[in-house]
């Protein structure tokens, strides 16, 4: 077991990428403390997967400053952070976007990660750890007809983030890694693969030839949470079956 002895906190894990992150890390031997905003789906989920859930609305500081709170009163200590709680927003070019959508974008998917990683560093820094990044290929490069301009700059922000925070605090022994999936088939992208003939063409995108499973990225997270990658911070891993290399 890769993970025996460690206390990981994994963000928007009631389900997706979150969940089998989550899931993996409790096969590997670590106690997991999961956290998302509906209730009922985040308890089902714990107990599916043998987590520990807390409800956290990531836009609210004082929930998120909790949530932090409680994993340590549950364990004790915090070693691992995945910060993974993320959404989607209705595509539109630039112009149509209003302020109040580009506002709520940027707050999930990047000052809430700003806010987790806040207080997760002072415990971190007492014995070292791991933040992991869920990013997005769309945050390493432009793709034509995308449109998701908010989500493309919070993703293009927490990849820079990655390596501004594996610099400030490597002296803590925290590393900082980053994976920047492809499309994965979570409810977050059911509507790019309502048909079959969708699902081909998306499969068809992929130089390897297939989009993205949950597995894949947890397989990932696993490795940048364990001393597998003990060397590794600042890392940002494309995990997207040759996409972003064409
Ligand atoms: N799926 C993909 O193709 C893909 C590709 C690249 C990157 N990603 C990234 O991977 C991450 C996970 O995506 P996914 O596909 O697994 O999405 P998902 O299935 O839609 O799950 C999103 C998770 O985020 C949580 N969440 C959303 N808003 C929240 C809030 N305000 N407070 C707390 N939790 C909140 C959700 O909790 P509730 O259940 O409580 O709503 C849920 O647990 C995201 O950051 C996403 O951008 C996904």
């Amino acid at each position: 077991m890769k993970l025996g002895g460690k206390v990981a906190l994994v963000t928007g894990a009631s389900r997706g990428i979150g969940k089998a992150i989550a899931e993996m890390f409790v096969r590997e031997g670590a106690s997991v403390v999961i956290t998302s905003k509906d209730p009922k789906r985040l308890k089902s989920t714990a107990k599916e997967i043998s987590a520990f859930a807390v409800i956290a609305d990531i836009r609210k500081d004082i929930q998120v400053r909790n949530a932090v709170k409680t994993a340590i009163d549950k364990f004790g200590r915090l070693d691992i952070l995945v910060n993974n709680a993320g959404i989607f927003p209705k595509i539109k070019k630039l112009h149509l976007i209003s302020e109040k959508e580009w506002n709520d974008v940027i707050d999930v998917n990047l000052t809430g990660q700003f806010r987790f990683t806040k207080y997760a560093i002072p415990h971190l820094q007492k014995h070292g750890g791991v933040i992991i990044n869920i990013s997005s290929d769309a945050g390493l490069k432009a793709y034509e007809n995308f449109n998701a301009d908010a989500y493309t700059a919070s993703k293009g922000a927490l990849v820079l983030l990655t390596k501004s925070w594996a610099l400030q605090y490597a002296k803590d022994k925290i590393r900082v890694n980053c994976i920047c999936p492809g499309v994965v088939e979570t409810d977050m992208t059911q509507g790019f693969l309502s048909s079959l003939a969708d699902r081909e063409i998306l499969n068809a995108e992929y130089p390897i030839g297939r989009i993205g499973t949950v597995e894949d990225v947890a397989k990932s997270a696993l490795f940048f949470a364990s001393d597998d990658s003990s060397w590794v911070t600042g890392a940002v891993l494309p995990l997207d079956g040759g996409e972003s290399a064409k």
